[in-house]
């Protein structure tokens, strides 16, 4: 059985102080259960103070982009390394914000995939088919072509040591999350192209739903097969909200 994993992106918000604060609130809103791992992805600029504050706790630190060099003249950009020195375990890979707003095409996804790797972060590749997509059934499509992307540049044996997260891009902070039979749709097709080259990393590799999860939506998400856990956005804002999400993640398996 596939232990869940629920990340938070914070996304770009807060001071240090209400980061260092959030994570407070979100360590005492959970339970000591372990049957799960629990990720927060803070801005870099709060990633030692939240790092500090979760320290000997079971919750582990993330970052929620990177660099896909490795050192050197590339101003304003952050490489896994330094990630890795601030505490980071885990790195989002390819958000559909990072890809729509700031141009990041699967190749340079495919690239930051495997940058993180070699900087021992475990990363967390976001796959998604936006409204227009959707709409023209093109869902299936757009998903299979951003994941073959980073498949055949880093090889199935990567994905041994990767989450991937499906977010329908019209599902991200609308409200509208995808029913549990929309995203276990996609899930079953992710797990099956990678199945096609490797069975038992298929079996293995946690796959997370991303799009507007809350309390009330995530034990039904949880509770489809190939949904091993939930990318969070504006409810990980929310320590209440997210340790309730978490806790339905416990009680779906
Ligand atoms: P949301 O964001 O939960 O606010 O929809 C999810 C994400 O962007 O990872």
């Amino acid at each position: 059985m596939r232990q869940l994993l629920i990340a938070g992106n914070w996304k770009m918000h807060g001071t240090r102080a209400s980061a260092a604060r959030l994570a407070g609130e979100t360590l005492q809103a959970l339970d000591a259960s372990t049957d799960r791992d629990i990720v927060v992805c803070p801005p870099f600029v709060h990633l030692v103070e939240v790092g500090r504050a979760i320290q000997g706790s079971s919750v582990i630190l993330g970052a929620q982009n990177l660099c896909a060099e490795e050192d050197g003249a590339y101003t304003g950009e952050v490489s896994g390394a330094m990630l890795r020195d601030c505490g980071c375990r885990y790195v989002i890979v390819g958000h559909s914000e990072r890809r729509a707003l700031y141009g990041e095409n699967d190749a340079l996804v495919a690239r930051k995939f495997m940058a993180a790797q070699r900087a021992s972060l475990t990363p967390i590749l976001c796959l998604g088919e936006t409204l227009e997509q959707r709409r023209r059934g093109q869902s299936r499509e757009v998903v299979t072509r951003q994941l073959h992307a980073v498949l055949d540049a880093a090889g199935i044996a990567a994905f041994g040591q990767a989450t991937i997260a499906y977010e329908p891009v019209w599902a991200i902070g609308t409200g509208n999350t995808a029913t549990p039979e929309q995203a276990q749709e996609v899930h079953a097709l992710i797990r099956s192209s990678l199945a096609a080259q490797d069975a038992k990393i298929a079996a293995a590799i946690r796959l997370l739903y991303g799009g507007s999860v809350k309390a009330s939506n995530a034990a039904a998400l949880f509770h489809m097969p190939d949904i091993d856990g939930g990318l969070v956005g504006g409810a990980s804002l929310q320590a209440q909200e997210f340790a309730a999400i978490c806790r339905a993640g416990a009680a779906s398996i």
